[in-house]
């Protein structure tokens, strides 16, 4: 019989055996009764990574600004750039935390810089620190990049010198106006500090049995994706310029689904990645059959 999930994902353009053979996997995820985190459950890639956690069996805590609706445990209101309201939700959640999806996140534009910095990767390592001694061996963590951050190598020296001051936004905040070069492209470079803040922790990680990764998606239909393209006003033949030659968007589930993969059993020796999840894109920039407009190489 079809979960919830699966038969969405049949109305979403999967068929019915697609389906059937999801749901056959069920039990090799390992998530049955387990507690996770998803932040941005409210829409786009962490709905569809919280609608298919809670068809497999986890206990799923929602943390958003915006309402919930997929089947989750609890939803907690949070502003990921505020830490009091991530302190309260973290107040209200189990003790042990199975997995973390780090899914939040907005575009720049048309949020301001400061704000994108702040939701993008100040929140979400305040919160990610905060939650490690709750997640115990075999846990794991899962986190949204982009392929606009795959540029990281160019800005290592300086986000090390970032991660090496305390996670506190008011610190973040005095950094961030001392070093206005590397914020000037605020997305870019909050995605550049979530791939290096996850290949950095792997190693303390690894220590006690929990994992880190990343992913970093190619264009998506999502709220994100209208926003950036409405109010932000991007040209869409700009975007267009980063499609994989598949030649599509992806759509959230196909992100929302690699991340709840990178978090399972299946993946227990997977650790320290940023995964680009692009049909391919990064990997014709990085053999040179594409330009390399994010600077990867
Ligand atoms: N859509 C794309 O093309 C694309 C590409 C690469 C990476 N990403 C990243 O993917 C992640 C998910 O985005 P999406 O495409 O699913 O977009 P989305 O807008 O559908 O989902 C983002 C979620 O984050 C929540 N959110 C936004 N601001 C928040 C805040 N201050 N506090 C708490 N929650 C907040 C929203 O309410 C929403 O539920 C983001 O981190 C985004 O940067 C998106």
């Amino acid at each position: 019989m079809l979960t919830p999930y699966l038969r969405r994902q049949s109305y979403n353009g999967g068929d019915q055996a697609q389906g059937a053979e999801l749901a056959a996997m069920k039990n090799i995820l390992g998530y049955e009764g387990k507690n996770v985190v998803v932040t941005g459950a409210a829409s786009g890639m962490g709905q569809a990574a919280a609608w298919l956690l809670s068809d497999l069996g986890a206990r799923v805590f929602a943390l958003d600004i915006a309402d919930v609706s997929a089947p989750v445990e609890m939803v907690l209101k949070v502003d990921m750039k505020d830490t009091e309201t991530l302190d309260t939700a973290v107040s209200q959640l189990p003790q042990q935390v199975h997995g973390l999806f780090n899914c939040a996140g907005v575009p720049c534009p048309p949020f301001s810089n400061e704000d994108t910095l702040m939701i993008n990767f100040v929140g979400l390592r305040y919160l990610t620190d905060t939650l490690l001694p709750r997640i115990p061996e075999g846990g794991a963590i899962a986190s949204i990049a982009s392929t606009a951050g795959m540029g990281w190598k160019a800005n290592l020296d300086t986000i090390k010198g970032l991660l090496a001051q305390d996670n506190s936004t008011a610190t973040a905040a005095a950094w961030f106006e001392a070093h206005p070069d590397v914020c000037a492209d605020a997305y870019g470079f909050a995605k550049q500090c979530i791939i290096v803040y996850t290949m950095s922790k792997a190693r303390e990680l690894a220590q006690r049995g929990v994992r880190i990764n990343c992913i970093s998606p190619s264009p998506t239909d999502s709220g994100f994706m209208e926003k950036l393209k409405g109010e932000g006003e991007m040209p869409a033949e700009l975007i267009d310029m980063f499609l994989p030659s598949n030649g599509r968007y992806a759509t959230g589930a196909e992100m929302g689904e690699p991340l709840v993969l990178l978090n399972s059993r299946l993946a227990s020796f997977v650790s320290g990645l940023n995964v680009p999840v692009d049909f391919g894109y990064c990997a014709e920039v990085l053999v040179g059959e594409r330009d390399d407009l994010f600077g990867m190489r």
